[in-house]
């Protein structure tokens, strides 16, 4: 091991939650599947419990919450209910599942876990089987009313990762439709994935931004997630206490 490895796994510690930690320069979540790995994940035992590495480089979610400057964390509250649009094969998923939800879902959470493609759903199925608290949902993120039969009222936690164009609209949508007052809702941008503009992807968050400000969202924070994924901001919103 050299020096600068041996140097980051003896880094200090910070928790997040019970369920989730950063150590040195690494960020990691409680299995709540002791044993088993979702994507060849590290597992580590640390305080007698086993904890599975959270990569940046895999979920833009964890690159976001290792480079945000939001003292409060980005993470949804254990034991609630969460929307997330675009959720793939459920890698970032999964870690959400390890925080809000843990062993049997002993905490009662909800991860409503919504994607178009069918091949994303069957993983999330057979991800779900081995994780109760979480729902697979074949369905069009651009259609929230879709969405609804499933959701139990308003959720305090929705994120949206569909790279895709059109995307700032209808996280807009989703958010009107669904999201608490004092709720957080974080949009995952691919700037790529929009029609070219003369102010690249910066112009891209800067509307995005201010497209979440007119609807009455406060923008918390832009985080650029470049050096993790290229052309990609985590927007951060915050609802107001008097939010529709
Ligand atoms: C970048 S991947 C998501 C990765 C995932 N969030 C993670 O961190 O593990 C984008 C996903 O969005 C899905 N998607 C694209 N458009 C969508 C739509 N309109 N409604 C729902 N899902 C959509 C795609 O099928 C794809 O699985």
């Amino acid at each position: 091991m050299s020096e600068r490895s041996r140097n980051k796994s003896r880094g200090k510690t910070t928790k997040l939650s019970s369920t989730v930690l950063v150590k040195g320069r690494g960020l990691w979540s409680k299995n709540a599947v002791p044993g088993v790995k979702v994507r060849g994940e590290n597992l580590r035992k640390m305080e007698g419990d086993e904890w599975r590495n959270w990569s940046p480089r895999h979920s833009k979610l964890a690159a976001g919450i290792l480079r945000t400057k939001q003292e409060s964390s980005l993470l949804p509250f254990q034991g609630s209910q969460a929307l997330y649009l675009g959720a793939g094969h459920g890698t970032t998923i999964s870690h959400i599942h390890d925080h809000m939800c843990g062993v049997e879902n002993e905490m009662g959470g909800s991860i409503v876990a919504v994607d178009v493609s069918p091949r994303c759903i069957r993983d999330l199925i057979s991800l779900a089987k081995k994780r109760p608290g979480i729902l697979p949902l074949l369905a069009d993120a651009r259609k929230p009313e879709s969405l609804r039969p499933w959701l139990n009222g308003r959720v305090d936690w929705l994120f949206q990762d569909v790279s895709q164009a059109g995307q700032v609209d209808f996280f807009l949508d989703a958010c009107e439709h669904f999201l608490a007052a004092e709720g957080i809702a974080l949009l995952s941008l691919k700037s790529a994935s929009e029609r070219a503009v003369s102010g690249g992807s910066e112009e891209h968050y800067s509307n995005a931004a201010k497209a979440m400000e007119e609807v009455g969202l406060e923008v918390l924070e832009v985080i650029r997630l470049k050096g993790w994924e290229e052309q990609h901001a985590l927007i951060i919103g915050c609802a107001p206490h008097d939010w529709k």
